[in-house]
C-alpha cells in the first residue's frame, strides 16, 4: 500500500516548501556574499532540505555532515544526544551555518552550538525549515526559519516516524493508526 494513505493531513505542500527553500536561499545569499559559507547538517532528518536549499544558494559554499540521536524510534524526545558521526572537516575560521529541518526541543542543537563552538569558527548561526517553539526546552533560537509548526508529530520531507516517511515530498501528520503498524 502507498504510504501517502498513512497521511491524515498535509501541512506544508510541495509548493509551500519550494517557496520557503528559495526565500531562505536568496536571504543566505545576499548575508553571506563576502563570507567563507559551510554549511553543516545534521543526519538524516535535515538531508531532503540541504539538498535543496544549497540549490537555492547562489554563492561559493562549502558542506559537511554528521549524524546524532536523540529520539531512538519514539515521537517525543529522551533529552540524550549522542554523536553517531562527526564532521570530517575542520570549523576554524568559517562562517558555519547549522542546517536542520527542525527545531523542537533545543536539546540537539544546543548540544550541537556547545560542541561547534569549541572549534573555534569565524561565525556560528542556524538555519531551520521548521520551529516548532511550543515543546522548547533549551534556550535555543535559529537565525533563520522557514515556517512555524504547532505542537503535533509531522512527517515527510526528511522527518520521519520509525525510519519512515522521510521520502514524502510533502509534510503532513499521520493517521493515528501508521502509528501502531
Ligand atoms: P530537538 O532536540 O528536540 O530539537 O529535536 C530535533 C530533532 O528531533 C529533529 O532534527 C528531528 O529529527 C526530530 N523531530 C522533532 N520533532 C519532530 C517531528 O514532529 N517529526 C519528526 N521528527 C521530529
Ligand atoms: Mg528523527
Amino acid at each position: 500500500m502507498s504510504m501517502h494513505n498513512d497521511i491524515e493531513s498535509v501541512l506544508f505542500s510541495e509548493e509551500d516548501i519550494k517557496e520557503t527553500v528559495q526565500r531562505l536561499g536568496k536571504q543566505i545569499s545576499e548575508e553571506y556574499r563576502d563570507k567563507n559559507l559551510f554549511l553543516v547538517t545534521v543526519l538524516k532528518g535535515s538531508l531532503v532540505f540541504m539538498a535543496d536549499l544549497m540549490r537555492a544558494i547562489d554563492i561559493h559554499c562549502s558542506i559537511d555532515f554528521l549524524a546524532v540521536s536523540s529520539y531512538g524510534n519514539g515521537i517525543k524526545t529522551s533529552g540524550e544526544v549522542q554523536v553517531i558521526k562527526d564532521l570530517t572537516c575542520p570549523l576554524h575560521d568559517k562562517d558555519v551555518l547549522i542546517v536542520e529541518d527542525i527545531l523542537d526541543s533545543g536539546v540537539t542543537l544546543s548540544y550541537l552550538i556547545e560542541t561547534f563552538k569549541a572549534r573555534q569558527p569565524k561565525s556560528l548561526r542556524i538555519c531551520t525549515l521548521l520551529d516548532k517553539p511550543a515543546n522548547r526546552r533549551a534556550n535555543v533560537f535559529a537565525d533563520y526559519i522557514g515556517m512555524e509548526v504547532g505542537d503535533q508529530f509531522i512527517v515527510g520531507y526528511g522527518l520521519d516516524y520509525a525510519e519512515k516517511y522521510r521520502n514524502l515530498p510533502y509534510i503532513g501528520v499521520l493517521k493515528p493508526e501508521a502509528y501502531s503498524s
